[in-house]
């Protein structure tokens, strides 16, 4: 298959809205990253977002809406707190967990009772659902690698797989939505984004954040997302995050420096380290790590990484969902320095 190149013209939408009304894949620029989406109610098409992307089958997809009435058709009911949620941060970063309607292919929800559902804020994911329909898309990614935030990466990952790939430039975030299940007593964080803990806070009384955000999924443990089992957002190098100063981060650095060893650290604490480095974003700049942070990730493979020493940002605002992906690019390896 020969994969379409298309640009954000209008007939290029329109192009791209015809090919998913007919069941093809399409990768679209979202505010977070790239989706690799299709007619969310094609069972037959969102099955092939499984295999274009090697994604296991119990891994569940998140439908994207353009207008609340969308919504009605997808879920059995609106909770309050949804509804507060989706007034304060929709169109937006963040994906709400409903109990499903009827009408949801058992493709899209992997066989749960539930379904994902968020309305992006990025004008070409929005113009092109509504020249088509809702869309199911998972992160436009071989199943496992970082996510893609720039219409180059997804065609390296899914050239020839699929029919289209719309270039939309840089996404603005960088990592993906926020999730939340709402089907509970309490709004519960199953994955942090760039709506925060504390901005879900102000909105809704009772915040949870589940514990498989910060710690490792066990063997044979009940996970709230299926997502949250799986080996994610990982380099081929090794990534290794250290905890502590930046002098404790370089004094260790350079203490382990050997061939393929490359340090992931903020910008302007480079200056000390004597090996290779990439930089994503200040320390205290949270959102510049966001944005940054799978780009870095798939340049340390670009140049032969096989060991990335990575400065660990602190875990408050955006940075939360930074040192999740961190937490899982590593395997939850980490080193306390101080
Ligand atoms: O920002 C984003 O959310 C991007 C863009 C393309 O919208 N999409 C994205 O999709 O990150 P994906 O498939 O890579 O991640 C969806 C996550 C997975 O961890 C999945 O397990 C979880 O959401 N999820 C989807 N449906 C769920 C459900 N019904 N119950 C629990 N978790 C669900
Ligand atoms: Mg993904």
């Amino acid at each position: 298959m020969q994969t379409l190149h298309l640009t954000d013209r209008e007939t290029d939408l329109q192009l791209a809205a015809d090919l998913l009304k007919r069941g093809e894949l399409v990768a679209i620029p979202t505010e977070t990253v790239y989706g690799l989406a299709a007619d969310a109610q094609n069972g037959v098409a969102v099955a092939n977002i499984f295999k274009a992307k090697g994604r296991p089958a119990d891994n569940p997809l998140i439908v994207h809406i353009a207008h609340s009435e969308q919504l009605q058709d997808l879920v059995a009911d609106v909770p309050s707190a949804a509804m507060d949620l989706s007034r304060a941060f929709w169109p937006g970063p963040l994906t709400m967990i409903f109990k499903k309607a009827p009408s949801i292919p058992n493709e899209v929800s992997a066989g749960l009772d539930t379904v994902a559902v968020r309305m992006p804020s990025h004008p070409i994911a929005r113009r092109i659902i509504e020249l088509s329909c809702p869309l199911a898309a998972p992160s436009a990614n071989r199943s496992g690698i970082p996510s893609p935030t720039e219409a180059a990466r997804v065609a390296e990952d899914m050239d020839g797989r699929i029919a289209a790939v719309v270039d939309g430039g840089s996404c603005e975030v960088g990592v993906e939505s926020t999730v939340v299940d709402v089907t509970g007593e309490r709004v519960r964080v199953l994955r942090p984004g760039a709506v925060t803990v504390e901005m879900l806070a102000q909105v809704v009384d009772k915040v949870e954040v589940d514990d498989a955000v910060t710690h490792e999924v066990q063997a044979g443990q009940t996970v709230s997302s299926p997502g949250m089992k799986y080996k994610h957002y990982a380099p081929n190098a090794r990534v290794v995050l250290l905890k502590g100063t930046p002098t404790a981060y370089t004094a260790y650095v350079n203490e382990h420096a050997t061939d393929g060893v490359m340090a992931l650290c903020f910008d302007g604490e480079e200056s000390n380290l004597n090996v290779p480095f990439l930089t994503y974003g200040k320390r205290a700049d949270h959102a510049a790590q966001a944005k940054q942070l799978f780009e870095a990730l798939r340049l340390l493979d670009e140049r032969h990484a096989s060991v990335a020493y990575t400065a660990c940002p602190s875990p408050d605002g955006i940075g939360l969902a930074v040192y999740n992906r961190l937490l899982r690019a590593a395997g939850f390896e980490v080193i306390e320095l101080d």
